[in-house]
């Protein structure tokens, strides 16, 4: 009895239309200006940058209860600290919260070399951006002696050289060089191949 009561209301209900009003924080949606939108009826749409679509939506649908999503786009999340990175740090102190478009800047440790860009960007809860610190290489005296080779250039010695440096070493008195590695090496993330002598 009841039921049957309920679908004489509907069915008495004016047509069920939804609003054709752009809603808050879409970009672009399928609504042409002045369409009237009736029961059923879909509508594709994007949000603005920033803003996601409630629950991954594609599209947004008009029911007897409205718009479903009710809300198109989401307000943008905040993101927890963001990550430390291997052998760097960032240049402030961090907070418990950034909101969305926050940045965040890193360095390096000492002697290490920066590869990407410093700084990682707070976008919908999640934090982008991407930068590696690139190792140092250390030359041992001790590695020096046992390969029979020493540093060419008196201003080359140094113990440390950074990612992409060059050094030039040369025989010791009376040695000759053996093998294929040239004695101009290159340190590369930490690695700096020895040449020989005997
Ligand atoms: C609306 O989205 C649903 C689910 O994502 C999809 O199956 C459907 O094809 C879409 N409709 C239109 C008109 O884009
Ligand atoms: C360094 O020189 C000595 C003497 O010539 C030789 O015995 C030794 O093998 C050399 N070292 C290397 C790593 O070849």
């Amino acid at each position: 009895k009841l039921s049957i009561h309920i679908s004489w209301l509907l069915s008495l209900h004016p047509e069920v239309t939804c609003s054709n009003r752009r809603p808050p924080h879409v970009n672009y949606w399928t609504v042409k200006w002045g369409q009237q939108i009736k029961m059923d009826d879909t509508v594709t749409y994007s949000c603005q940058w920033g803003y996601k679509k409630t629950d991954g939506a594609t599209n947004a649908s008009c029911t007897r209860n409205g718009w479903v999503p009710n809300i198109f786009c989401q307000d943008p999340s905040d993101c927890e600290k963001p990550p430390p990175i291997a052998d760097g740090d960032t240049t402030h102190s961090l907070l418990n919260k950034y909101r969305h478009g926050d940045w965040v800047q890193y360095s390096c440790q000492n002697f290490y070399i920066m590869e990407g860009y410093p700084y990682k960007r707070c976008i919908n809860g999640e934090w982008d951006g991407q930068m590696t610190c690139l190792k140092p290489c250390t030359v041992d005296r001790a590695a020096m002696n046992s390969h029979n080779i020493t540093f060419r250039y008196k201003r080359d010695d140094k113990m440390y050289s950074p990612h992409n440096d060059h050094i030039t070493f040369v025989c010791t008195r009376g040695k000759t060089q053996v093998g294929t590695l040239e004695m101009r090496q290159r340190c590369v993330d930490g690695v700096m191949q020895l040449p020989t002598c005997q």
